[in-house]
């Protein structure tokens, strides 16, 4: 499974990059607008940060506009991937964009009618929002299970699904269970992954039986 930083904060992605476990990066006009900087400078120097996928959004919600937005976007280094929302005009912009090269994000699906749409439309990842769901009642993971089983009827379907919206962990887990190609998580719910209390107490007693034996392994 790959997993994407779900943020725009270059602090958070460089720290979470050096543990060599990041794959990619996405953004949203969300989380760009609460760094209070420049869009296109952020997009630079997260792609800068790291080499995987790094999703920047449209702005326009037409599709001349969008294509204009996302050709701008695709030229500020290659690892750009232009996020598009699951709309017609956006998907529209996602044919254009692809057969361009362009790898597209296609953000904000709901629903699996909607991923079949953006996978025929050539989308390189289908963003449902697991957790948007979820907060709503519905079962977010219902969904990432049947786009995952619907994609793989189809192999010429090469649409990766981009579970987003991860609220914890076990939304991951969740995910990775079914086969989803990518989980993208806040900074905070990749930090979560590592935490056991078992795995704490069980060090904690290894080094306290180890310091009684008074030996050093680098002194050895
Ligand atoms: O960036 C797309 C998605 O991950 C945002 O999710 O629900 O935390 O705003 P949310």
């Amino acid at each position: 499974m790959k997993f994407f930083i779900d943020t725009a904060d270059l602090g958070e992605i460089r720290d979470l990059a050096a543990t060599g476990l990041v794959d990619g990066v996405t953004t949203n006009p969300s989380l760009v607008a609460k760094t209070g900087r420049k869009f296109l400078d952020v997009v630079k120097e997260i792609c800068a940060v790291v080499a995987g996928p790094v999703s920047a959004e449209v702005t326009a919600t037409d599709h001349a506009t969008m294509l204009k937005e996302g050709r701008k976007l695709a030229k500020l280094a290659k690892n750009v991937t232009v996020k598009v929302p699951l709309t017609p005009d956006g998907l529209k912009t996602c044919r254009a964009l692809a057969t361009e090269g362009t790898m597209v994000n296609v953000t904000l699906c709901f629903s699996a009618a909607q991923a079949i749409l953006a996978a025929k439309a050539g989308a390189s990842f289908i963003s449902p929002f697991v957790g948007r769901l979820d907060d709503v009642a519905s079962d977010g993971m219902a969904l990432i299970r049947d786009i995952c089983l619907i994609y793989r009827q189809y192999p010429t379907f090469k649409t990766e699904v981009l579970v987003a919206s991860i609220r914890h962990p076990m939304h991951v887990v969740e995910a990775a269970r079914v086969g989803a190609h990518v989980s993208t998580m806040p900074p905070n719910v990749l930090k979560q992954m590592y935490n056991h209390p078992l795995t704490d107490k069980g060090l904690a007693a290894f080094l306290a039986d180890w310091q009684k034996t008074g030996q050093s392994i680098l002194d050895a």
